[in-house]
């Protein structure tokens, strides 16, 4: 797509109702830091949750599957991976781990750390966008598991999300398996405003990260966002079962799109920047069936947050 394309999408998107912004547009090089940083929060439960469940399942879920590989999508800087990939260092030392991610200065980098970590490993990245399809260089080592962590699943809808996984499944052989992170709806051991603190942390990392998306565009299409007109504003949706990110202007403000024309925000006004859906096994499964998936094993942090293993459905 042609940068003038993108920036007449963007401007669609701000012209739309309610007004949005692509949430691909967070992860800049300042974006990916603040990002980062969110996952150490005290109030973003998910990373260390997550990471919690691996740790108690990871070693006897490969000894149990004893994949030959692991395709992970989205693995930026692989951190939680590491605790997937030294279980399969004991059980399968020569084992091949591939890596797939937009950013391919972050997966060289990734790639080269892990190589040292884990000499027996082969570690053969693929740069790319999975969410619009995963495009393999070799045959896949059978049987391979295919990874998503970090509840990225959430951050589409359940339609958009079943295409996404119907790109591993298209890969996926009888033996292979898919592992998914995926944070739960608020319920007897996670309150809503437990929920909703994750995303409106006390340091104002999110709030940063939030706003960031307008010096992003500002930078990379010359639009000229008023960046301090506008606030961080993230809540829970009930009925939609999903957190929903937006940023309000805090006054009347209005930016100019070069070649694109302009919109105005009234005071009060918000975008939409990002959702991040919420699961039960239920919902889960609807997706996976949508995908072509059934739930093979599920694994779960007290109902706060869930593993759920997947094979391609007969
Ligand atoms: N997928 C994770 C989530 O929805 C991480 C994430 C994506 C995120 N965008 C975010 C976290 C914006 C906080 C703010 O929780």
């Amino acid at each position: 797509m042609s940068e003038a394309e993108e920036l007449r999408r963007v401007a669609e998107g701000l012209r739309a109702m309610p007004k949005q912004i692509d949430s691909k547009y967070f992860y800049d090089q300042r974006g990916s830091e603040l990002f980062d940083e969110i996952t150490t929060l005290p109030e973003y439960y998910p990373t260390r949750t997550e990471r919690a469940l691996l740790e108690r399942w990871a070693e006897p879920l490969v000894r149990r599957l004893r994949p030959a590989s692991v395709l992970e999508l989205g693995a930026g800087s692989a951190r939680k991976t590491r605790v997937l990939l030294s279980a399969l260092e004991r059980v399968a030392p020569d084992a091949t781990y591939i890596p797939l991610d937009v950013s391919a200065a972050f997966l060289g980098e990734t790639a080269r750390e892990l190589r040292a970590e884990f000499p027996d490993l082969r570690v053969t990245p693929i740069a790319g966008d999975f969410t619009e399809g995963i495009e393999l260089r070799e045959p896949l080592p059978r049987p391979a598991l295919f990874a998503l962590f970090g509840s990225t699943i959430g951050n589409f809808g359940h339609e958009r999300a079943a295409s996404i996984l119907r790109h591993a499944v298209e890969h996926m052989e009888e033996d292979d398996h898919l592992l998914l992170g995926a944070d739960l709806r608020p319920g007897p051991s996670k309150s809503k405003a437990e929920l909703e603190a994750a995303y409106n942390d006390s340091h104002g990392v999110t709030a940063r990260f939030n706003l960031n998306v307008l010096t992003v565009l500002n930078e990379r299409f010359g639009t000229d966002f008023h960046v301090p007109a506008f606030e961080h504003v993230a809540f829970y949706d009930e009925a939609e079962d999903r957190i929903e990110m937006h940023l309000r202007a805090t006054s009347s403000t209005s930016v100019t799109m070069p070649g694109a024309g302009s919109v105005t925000f009234a005071a009060g006004e918000t975008v939409r920047t990002e959702i991040s859906c919420k699961y039960d096994r239920a919902t889960v499964e609807e997706i996976f069936a949508c995908a072509g998936l059934t739930v093979d094993d599920w694994f779960d942090a007290d109902g706060r947050y869930a593993l759920a293993l997947g094979r391609p459905a007969e």
